[in-house]
């Protein structure tokens, strides 16, 4: 579904990414692993369009989507919830939501409330500001906003960062039931390890621009991955 091949992007002078390519098969999870200042953020930024490679392709079922501006490749089904959650905090989380149909293919005038299935707290908060909201419901609200447009791929950088536990747990769960469901392919950025791996169905282990390992997630976390990973 989704393909990148060779993607080499810079900050100035700064090479950053270099020569990165990932295959994002429908309905599966993807795990991009890695320590602090690897380039993951970098990496879903120039996936979506906010950054632009100055070498590489990507194509998003089959079309060369290189040229794309960020609305266009939100509209063809690309979501992104990026790191520290970016949610409206003046908005309460009721505009938040509506603001993510920009994205959805038919524009409809209101949100599919299924969504409160996976995100029950979000029903008893749809009057309150976004920004009185704790930080894990915030992340799930900013989650909610990304599956309210319907996407068929789900970029999410780091959504355990900051987060206390149960509300860790209740993530796992929904992003469980996403896969179980089918419909939407969903590349994870991630720090938390063993969250990672439970959902991943392959993993990419990020060194400095490059992935440096990459495989299935199967089985127990690789103990020499994590040693990698934690050092
Ligand atoms: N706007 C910027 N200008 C210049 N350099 C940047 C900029 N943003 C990030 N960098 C640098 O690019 C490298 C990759 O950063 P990036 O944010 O992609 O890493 P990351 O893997 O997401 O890290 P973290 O886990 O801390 O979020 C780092 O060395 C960082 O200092
Ligand atoms: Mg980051």
């Amino acid at each position: 579904m989704l393909q990148v091949e060779n993607f080499h992007t810079f900050y100035g002078e700064s090479h950053i990414l270099r020569g990165l390519s990932i295959d994002v098969r429908p309905g599966e999870i993807a795990g991009i692993l890695g320590r602090n200042g690897m380039g993951k953020t970098t990496f879903l930024k120039s996936i979506v369009g906010l950054l632009r490679p100055r070498e590489g392709r990507i194509r998003f079922e089959g079309q060369d989507i290189t040229r794309f501006r960020t609305e266009a490749r939100a509209k063809i089904g690309i979501a992104y919830v990026p790191q520290g959650r970016e949610i409206f905090p003046q908005l309460s989380v009721h505009e938040n939501l509506l603001l993510g149909l920009e994205a959805h293919p038919d524009r409809p005038g209101k949100y599919d409330e299924s969504v409160f299935d996976l995100f029950p707290v979000l029903k008893d908060m749809l009057k309150r500001k976004g920004g009185v909201l704790s930080g894990g419901q915030q992340q799930q609200l900013a989650i909610a906003r990304a599956l309210v447009g319907r996407p068929k791929l789900l970029l999410l950088d780091e959504p355990t960062e900051g987060i206390q536990p149960s509300i860790i747990i209740d993530i796992e769960n929904v992003l469980w039931q996403l896969k179980e469901r089918g419909d939407v392919g969903i590349l994870l950025v991630e720090q938390y390890l063993e969250f990672a791996w439970r959902l991943s169905d392959r993993y990419y282990v990020m060194e400095k621009g490059e992935f440096t390992a990459e495989g299935e997630a199967e089985g127990e976390c690789d103990t020499a991955l994590l040693a990698r990973l934690t050092a």
